[in-house]
């Protein structure tokens, strides 16, 4: 059995073609983000052209890597959102005149539901788990059952991936801030800067735009915007940053994992790269007995894998979807 996956939510436009459940043929991915370096952050318009021009090369790519022709297909996974409407719709548009010119069945999948499942290629996924999402547009703790997700807590305000991007944006470090940051803060004294937790009225949910505005006013006076001469340097605020906004992710997961009392974590999103939350929230998790998982590098951020395995679980459990769906921007999790 061979599913195509194709993921176009935001800046990626991705192809991939999946043999089965765990045998990966292809994963194209063509970004566009070095046309949104200089805004600091993703255009939407921008990124929806970039896909509309890629995704049928990508697509070709993808086949040409894998060694098939479009007609030795059988499944066909796309992401259905959450995400830009823009770029959703170039994917969805794609997909739904291939699955109706090949004559073979089509399935909207969630963005966020395969972030987490990226973990799974050749490794069975655990019965029970606490999935701790992290990506740029979202940041969530989620319980897994028997292949069923339920949200347990979000952020209330920006996604962590946010944070960084902004973070970095306001101390000058380009753009996509995380990668920047994980390796600037690596040189900075992590304890240079106490940043104050956020109070969140639910134990499960987050809070990260307040981290963003205490490295603003850093590094400029609060009433009159000008510079300060005595603000700390930049690899320190980066390091402190990362110490303070991982801590507490590290923290929450751990607890969800105790309430549930499950033993495994599953992390997935563009964040699950970040080389401090990988140490420190394996080390953490150890000293309680549970084990965590990330997905391999190559899966962390944004691709079409992710998507046909999802698609080829949904396609076993019989969920396929009609010919009439459409992307939805703020899909949540089923
Ligand atoms: O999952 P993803 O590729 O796209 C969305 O679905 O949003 O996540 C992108 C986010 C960006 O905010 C980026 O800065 C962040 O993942 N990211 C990282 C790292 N690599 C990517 N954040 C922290 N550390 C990293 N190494
Ligand atoms: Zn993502």
């Amino acid at each position: 059995m061979l599913t195509l996956g194709i993921e176009t939510s935001c800046d990626e436009t991705s192809c991939a073609v999946l043999k089965g459940q765990d045998t990966l043929l292809s994963n194209i991915v063509s970004s566009s983000l070095f046309r949104h370096k200089k805004f600091g952050g993703v255009v939407p318009e921008i990124a929806s052209r970039h896909s509309m021009e890629q995704i049928q090369c990508v697509f070709e790519e993808a086949l040409h890597e894998a060694k098939i022709k479009a007609k030795d297909l059988d499944l066909i996974a796309v992401t259905q959102g959450p995400g830009l409407i823009g770029s959703l719709f170039v994917g969805v548009a794609f997909a739904k005149a291939l699955a109706y010119q090949l004559g073979i069945p089509l399935i909207g999948v969630n963005h966020m539901e395969a972030h987490l499942v990226a973990n799974f290629f050749g490794s069975p996924e655990p019965k029970r788990y606490i999935g701790l999402l992290v990506s740029g547009g979202h940041t969530m703790l989620t319980y897994c059952e028997k292949g069923k997700i339920h949200v347990m807590g979000e952020t209330v305000d920006d996604a962590v991936g946010e944070a960084y991007d902004k973070v970095a944006k306001i101390l000058g470090l380009g753009y996509p801030g995380g990668p920047i940051i994980d390796q600037l803060a690596k040189t900075g004294n992590p304890r240079s800067v106490l940043f104050t937790r956020p109070k969140q009225d639910r134990r499960f949910d987050f809070s990260f735009s307040g981290v963003k505005t205490a490295v603003l006013y850093l590094l400029q006076d609060f009433k009159t915007g000008k510079p300060k001469a005595d603000a700390p340097s930049k690899k320190d605020i980066a390091a402190s940053f990362q110490h303070a906004v991982i801590g507490w992710l590290v923290e929450k997961a751990i607890d969800a994992c105790e309430f549930k009392k499950v033993s495994d974590i599953v992390v997935g999103g563009g964040v699950s790269a970040n080389s401090y939350l990988r140490e420190k929230l394996t080390r953490d998790a150890a000293a309680q007995g549970i084990k965590v998982w990330f997905p391999p590098f190559a899966l962390s951020t944004d691709n079409a894998a992710m998507i046909a395995r999802r698609g080829y679980e949904l396609y076993k459990k019989g969920k396929w979807s009609k010919l009439n769906m459409t992307g939805e921007p703020a899909l949540m999790i089923q």
